[in-house]
């Protein structure tokens, strides 16, 4: 089991994220939390500050992540605020217009710089700090998009794909330093990213749903975590329906 005491959050003013923090701390967690917007960040650190015992330290910076130059700062502030890293969170990302993204290379290209390519910067910084400290979880919100590419989101997928076959390789050699790498891949998320969606139907699951399940991936040093758990089954049937067949849906 990982004990999550030490915690830094990349991504923080998400929905799936903010909720993580807050049941981190009602479990006794100090957090350094990174988000992009400073008003957001500041509001998130708020409440988490009024939530947190008094042995309990909360703070945070404001940065853009694409922006990989500063990732080894951010890596060296939060591991001097916290003393040590017991786990990480990278939570960003964005959900792209795949029609922009098909119309402009330059729109598709920022959305795998987004949701891929700052990714892997920031893992290799903290995985590099987790190896030599022989210890820890890094987790990363993936996504089931990456299980497949489809037509409606495959510029998304394709990051999300790159990012969970690159934690497939880091929790290989991580694993040999007794470093858990977990790859969570949540279903449809009812969070501001999802706002223009219709919402109805079982396959909807709240923030808070995901966080729990989040955690406890972390604890156990789960490997790769659909959530919820029945997104494993419908993947499963996607991934198996031959590109034959694949080709005439709508998907
Ligand atoms: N919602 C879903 O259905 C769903 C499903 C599968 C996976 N996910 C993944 O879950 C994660 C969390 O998303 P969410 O659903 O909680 O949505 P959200 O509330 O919209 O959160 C997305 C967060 O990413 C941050 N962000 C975007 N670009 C950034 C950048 N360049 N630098 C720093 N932060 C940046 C945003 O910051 P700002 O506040 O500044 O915009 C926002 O806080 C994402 O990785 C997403 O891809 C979501």
């Amino acid at each position: 089991m990982n004990s999550l005491k030490r915690v830094i959050i990349f991504g923080a003013t998400s929905a799936i994220a903010e909720q993580t923090a807050r049941q981190l701390v009602a479990q006794g967690a100090s957090l350094f939390c990174v988000g992009r917007n400073q008003q957001k960040l500041d509001g998130v650190l708020e409440d988490l500050r009024v939530r947190a015992g008094q042995n309990q330290c909360i703070d945070g910076v404001a940065a853009d992540l694409t922006d990989n130059g500063k990732h080894e700062e951010l890596v060296n502030a939060a591991e001097a605020f916290l003393g040590s890293i017991d786990g990480v969170l990278i939570a960003h990302g964005t959900l792209p217009d795949q029609q922009a993204c098909q119309d402009d290379a330059a729109v598709a290209l920022r959305e795998i710089e987004t949701n891929a390519l700052s990714v892997i910067s920031l893992l290799t910084f903290l995985a590099n700090r987790l190896e030599q400290q022989r210890r820890g979880v890094i987790g990363v919100i993936s996504s089931v998009a990456g299980d497949r590419g489809r037509q409606s989101n495959y510029v998304y997928g394709a990051a999300k794909g790159m990012v969970s076959l690159f934690l497939q390789g880091l929790r290989n050699r991580l694993a040999k330093s007794g470093v858990d790498v977990v790859t969570v891949k949540p279903g449809f998320v009812d969070t501001p990213m999802t706002a223009s969606f219709e919402k109805s139907g079982p396959l909807w699951a709240r923030p808070e749903q995901i966080a729990s399940g989040i955690i406890k991936a972390m604890e156990k040093g789960r490997g790769v975590v659909y959530l919820p758990w029945f997104w494993a089954g419908i993947m499963l049937v996607i991934k198996l329906i031959p590109e034959t067949i694949f080709k005439r849906l709508s998907l």
